[in-house]
């Protein structure tokens, strides 16, 4: 097969990032979790004491500070280095970086600091992108593009599920709450919000194993039926 492009987009704890990396492996390409990127920027602003909520000129001006870039860790896999190092999975994912990564992502300076970066992968082979704007704004030419979501209730429990990626003494309704705060955020930015592209196939995914929706989008990128 030659090298695609497939652009997957969605709200916070939709499963994009499960559903991105069965259809990658199945394809034999790359999975590009592009919502690293913005929180690798929200992390770094945390270690060096800035508030990415009220202090978007002192996260603009830190840029100039961050070499922030994708490597091959192995056959296959790709690694987020800053500044020379791995980005720890554990730290970005914190629910410190959660509570102020929309507002870091909001900021026009920082997507576009970060779109060339995201295109850049695909130079790597197929490559199968996930976030809230690769099909509207980051591969709007991407020949597959999908939309995933679930209900509110399946996603907050999707999320408490994920260990380290929640608060301590967390609930379903605190977690519904934050994720609902952070979608609110991301929607109604007026740069590249999360919606949908006009030619993404959308699957709500509430009720369907990771594996199911995978067949769904390995279905329609091998020409089966669109669902
Ligand atoms: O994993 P989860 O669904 O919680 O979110 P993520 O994909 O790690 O993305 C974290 C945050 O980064 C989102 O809530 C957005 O604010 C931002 N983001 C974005 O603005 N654009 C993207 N392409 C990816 C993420």
């Amino acid at each position: 097969m030659p090298a695609l492009k497939i652009a997957i987009d969605g709200p916070a704890a939709s499963g994009k990032s499960t559903v991105a990396r069965l259809v990658a492996e199945r394809l034999g390409g790359f999975t590009v979790n592009t919502g690293d990127l913005y929180r690798a920027v929200s992390w770094a602003a945390l270690e060096r004491g800035l508030d990415p909520v009220r202090d978007a000129a002192g996260v603009v001006a830190m840029l100039a500070e961050l070499d922030l870039a994708y490597r091959i860790a192995e056959p296959g896999r790709l690694r987020l280095h800053l500044n020379g190092r791995p980005v720890p999975q554990e730290a970005i994912r914190a629910a410190a970086v959660a509570a102020v990564v929309s507002h870091v992502a909001r900021l026009p300076e920082v997507r576009e600091w970060l779109r060339q970066r995201q295109r850049d992968c695909c130079a790597l082979g197929t490559v199968v992108m996930e976030g809230r704007d690769i099909g509207t704004v980051i591969l709007p030419d991407a020949p597959f593009k999908f939309f995933i979501t679930a209900s509110p209730m399946e996603r907050a429990r999707r999320r408490l599920a994920q260990p380290g990626e929640v608060a301590a003494g967390a609930t379903v309704q605190s977690v519904a709450a934050e994720i609902a705060e952070r979608d609110r955020i991301d929607s109604s930015r007026p740069v590249a919000p999360l919606r949908p592209a006009d030619d993404a196939i959308t699957i709500n995914t509430d009720g369907l194993t990771p594996d199911e929706v995978a067949d769904r989008v390995v279905g329609v990128i091998r020409g089966g039926p669109r669902p």
